[in-house]
C-alpha cells in the first residue's frame, strides 16, 4: 500500500524534494541550494544542469531520511519558479544556455519594440492576461534565439525546445532524451504570453509575432492528470507523476484557496498574491495579472487574479549576501529589534523594476528619507517593512478590482517565521494576518494536485479538512500612523521611478 504523495519544489533558490501523509503533514524534505549567477547588472540566470542534479539528490535523499522506498509513494507532483525559461537540444538534453530567470530584464527592448506594433504594454492582455513585462518567458524565449549562435537554425529545424522548469524536470524524470515527455501544464504557460487564456492552447499569431516555432512549445495538459512514469534509473521509477503547478498557484492550492473570493500571500524570494476568481477570467483594471490557478483533470478551468511583487525574502539575502549587515536571514530580527521604528528611513526595492501594481521597468531601487540619525537596525526595519508595504498596495489593487475587501490574509513562505515582519503587516493592513501549520504550502500544492489525480485524495474536500491554522496577528497600530507610515510610502516610490536612460 502506498501511503504517500511526493513533491519536487524547483524553486528560485533551491530545489527541495517533500513527502507528505494522507493529512498533508510533512514526512521528509530534503533541499539543495544553486547557484545565483548575475553575469551583469539586471541579468539573472539558473544552471539547468545543476538543478537537474539536484532534483535527483534531492528526491533520493528525502526518501532515504524517512526509510522510504518508491513503493511507498502514490505518485509524485511537480512545482516550480514560474517564467524562467530553457531551450535545450531534444536528441542531447543539453541546454544552448544558462536558463533566463523571471526576475531577468534583459527582454526590456524586445518587449518595448513589440508594445511598439500597437496597443502598448496591454497589446496581448485581451488574450493572455498579461501585460508585456520583462518576467514572462516568451521573450525570453525569443532573446536566446537572437542571440545564442546558430540557436534559431535549431530550432526552425525542430531540435531545440523550450520549457520552463516544470517542463525541464518532467522531461527529465520520464526518461529526457530516452523518451521524455514534453508537457507543461496551464498555469505556466499561462506565464508565457503565449497562451489563450480561454482556450488553453498557445496563440499561434502571438507566437509567430514573437519570433517563437511552435515546434518548441511543449503540449499543454491539465495541472492534475497522470503524465507518466518515473524512468526507470531515477528514485521514483514507475511512480506516476501525476501533478504539475507553478510555484505560486500550488501555494493558493495548499492553503486550500479553492472557493471564490479566497486569496494567499507567499512570502518568498518575491511576494505574490493570489486571489482565486473561479470560472470567471476577470481583466485587472489595477495593475494586477489574470491567470489560470488550476485545472484539475477535465474539470472547468479555475482563474486568479494576481499580484506579483519581485523582490521581498531577496531583499533580506541581499542585505545579507551584498552588504554584509546580517549573517543569516533570520538575523535581520534582531537587527531589527535595536531600535523603535524605521528612523524614517524607506527602502523601495526596484532591483528588477517594480512589479504590480506599478509594472514600471524604468524603475530601480532607492532607499530614501535617510538623515545623520539613520543606522543600520534602522535600515534592517526598513527592508522588513517594504515588504508590508507591497503587499498592503498589492491588496488594495484586489480589492479595487474584486470589488470585495479582503477581511483577513493567508500567509505562507520563509518570511512568515519572521514575528517582526507578520505584525507589521498585520498593523499595515489593518486585517489578521493568519499563518498555517504547514507553511510549506507550494510542494504541499503539488503533493495535492497529483494525490487527487491517482485517487490518493478523494476530493478538494479533503484539502480544505487538512489545512489548519497555526497563528493570527492582529492589527494593532493606530490608524494614523499606518495611514502616515503608508502615505510616505508611496512617496518614496516615485523616487524610483524614470531612473533607466536610453543608455542604460
Ligand atoms: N527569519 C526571516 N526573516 C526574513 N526573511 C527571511 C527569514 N527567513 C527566510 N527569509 C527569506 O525568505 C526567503 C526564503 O523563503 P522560501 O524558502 O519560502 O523561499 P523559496 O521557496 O526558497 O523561494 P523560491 O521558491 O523563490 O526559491 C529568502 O529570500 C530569505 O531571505
Ligand atoms: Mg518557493
Amino acid at each position: 500500500m502506498s501511503d504517500y504523495v511526493a513533491a519536487i519544489d524547483q524553486g528560485t533558490t533551491s530545489t527541495r524534494c517533500m513527502v507528505f501523509d494522507h493529512g498533508g503533514r510533512v514526512v521528509s524534505v530534503d533541499q539543495r541550494e544553486h547557484e545565483q549567477i548575475f553575469p551583469r547588472a539586471g541579468w539573472v540566470e539558473h544552471d539547468a544542469l545543476e538543478i537537474w542534479e539536484n532534483t535527483r539528490a534531492v528526491a533520493a535523499a528525502a526518501l532515504g531520511r524517512a526509510d522510504l522506498t518508491r513503493n511507498d509513494l502514490a505518485a509524485v507532483g511537480i512545482t516550480n519558479q514560474r517564467e524562467t525559461a530553457l531551450v535545450w537540444d531534444r536528441t542531447t538534453g543539453q541546454p544552448v544556455s544558462h536558463a533566463i530567470v523571471w526576475q531577468d530584464t534583459r527582454t526590456g527592448p524586445i518587449c518595448d519594440r513589440l508594445a511598439a506594433l500597437g496597443g502598448g504594454a496591454d497589446r496581448y492582455r485581451a488574450t493572455v492576461g498579461l501585460p508585456l513585462a520583462t518576467y514572462f518567458s516568451g521573450p525570453k524565449v525569443r532573446w536566446i534565439l537572437d542571440n545564442v549562435d546558430g540557436a534559431r537554425e535549431r530550432a526552425e529545424s525542430g531540435d531545440l525546445v523550450f520549457g520552463t522548469m516544470d517542463t525541464w524536470t518532467l522531461w527529465n524524470m520520464t526518461g529526457g532524451v530516452d523518451g521524455g515527455l514534453h508537457v507543461t501544464d496551464p498555469t505556466n504557460a499561462s506565464r508565457t504570453l503565449l497562451m489563450d487564456l480561454d482556450t488553453l492552447q498557445w496563440d499561434e499569431d502571438i507566437a509567430a509575432e514573437m519570433g517563437i516555432p511552435l515546434s518548441m512549445l511543449p503540449e499543454i495538459r491539465s495541472s492534475s492528470e497522470v503524465y507518466g512514469a518515473g524512468r526507470a534509473r531515477g528514485p521514483f521509477a514507475g511512480v506516476p507523476i501525476a501533478g504539475i503547478l507553478g510555484d505560486q498557484q500550488a501555494a493558493t492550492f495548499g492553503q486550500a484557496c479553492l472557493a471564490v473570493g479566497e486569496a494567499k500571500n507567499t512570502y518568498g524570494t518575491g511576494n505574490f498574491m493570489l486571489l482565486n476568481t473561479g470560472t470567471t477570467k476577470v481583466q485587472s483594471e489595477h495593475g494586477l495579472l489574470t491567470t489560470v490557478c488550476y485545472k484539475i483533470g477535465e474539470q472547468p478551468t479555475v482563474y486568479a487574479l494576481e499580484g506579483s511583487i519581485a523582490v521581498s525574502g531577496s531583499l533580506v539575502q541581499w542585505l545579507r549576501d551584498n552588504l554584509g549587515l546580517i549573517s543569516s536571514a533570520a538575523e535581520i530580527e534582531q537587527l531589527a529589534a535595536t531600535v523603535e521604528d524605521n528612523g524614517g528611513a524607506y527602502f523601495v526595492p526596484a532591483f528588477s523594476g517594480l512589479y504590480a501594481p506599478y509594472w514600471r521597468a524604468d524603475a530601480r531601487g532607492a532607499v530614501v528619507g535617510l538623515t545623520r540619525y539613520v543606522n543600520k537596525g534602522h535600515i534592517a526595519r526598513a527592508v522588513l517593512e517594504a515588504t508590508a508595504y507591497q503587499t498592503r498596495e498589492v491588496l488594495e489593487a484586489m480589492n479595487a478590482d474584486s470589488g470585495v475587501d479582503l477581511t483577513s490574509l493567508k500567509v505562507d513562505g520563509g518570511m512568515t517565521t519572521n514575528e517582526t515582519l507578520m505584525q507589521f503587516q498585520a498593523d499595515i493592513l489593518g486585517v489578521p494576518v493568519i499563518r498555517p501549520v504547514v507553511s510549506e504550502t507550494t510542494a504541499l500544492g503539488a503533493a495535492y494536485a497529483a494525490g487527487l489525480a491517482v485517487g490518493f485524495w478523494d476530493s478538494e474536500e479533503e484539502i480544505r479538512t487538512n489545512w489548519a491554522q497555526d497563528r493570527q496577528w492582529d492589527p494593532r497600530m493606530d490608524p494614523q500612523l499606518r495611514d502616515r507610515h503608508y502615505r510616505k510610502w508611496r512617496k518614496a516610490v516615485t523616487r524610483t521611478f524614470d531612473w533607466i536612460d536610453e543608455d542604460d
